[in-house]
This record gives structure tokens, C-alpha cells and sequence, in this order.
């Protein structure tokens, strides 16, 4: 998956902004909601944005 990709259709987040939030300390979903706005419209895109939480969360360190 390129980091270009868009996981937040709603709000127009990419996995990108998913890692970058992760890198500056969001480790829990909400975490990342309140840093990015992901998940906060229609709240389907939650669990691609958990996965990918969970792989940024693992490989970081
Ligand atoms: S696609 Fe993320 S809130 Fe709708």
C-alpha cells in the first residue's frame, strides 16, 4: 500500500497521515481521530485505520 493512499475517504486521510500520527505518539484510534479526523464521518474506513495502527504501532521502536 503507497502512503499516498487515501484510507479516510471522508476526510481525506492517507495512510501516510495514519503513520505520521503515529509517529508523533497517537497509539490508540482515538489518538488518531483526534489528530487526523479520520473515522469521525462515516466510520467505515475504522478498521483499516486499526490495522494500520496496529502495523505502524508494532514496526515502530
Ligand atoms: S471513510 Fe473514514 S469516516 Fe468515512
Amino acid at each position: 500500500m503507497a502512503m499516498d493512499e487515501i484510507v479516510c475517504n471522508c476526510m481525506n486521510v492517507t495512510k501516510g497521515m495514519i503513520k505520521e500520527a503515529v509517529d508523533s505518539g497517537a497509539v490508540t484510534l482515538e489518538d488518531v481521530q483526534n489528530v487526523t479526523s479520520a473515522g469521525t464521518a462515516c466510520g467505515g474506513c475504522i478498521d483499516s485505520i486499526q490495522q494500520l495502527i496496529d502495523e505502524f504501532t508494532s514496526t515502530k521502536k
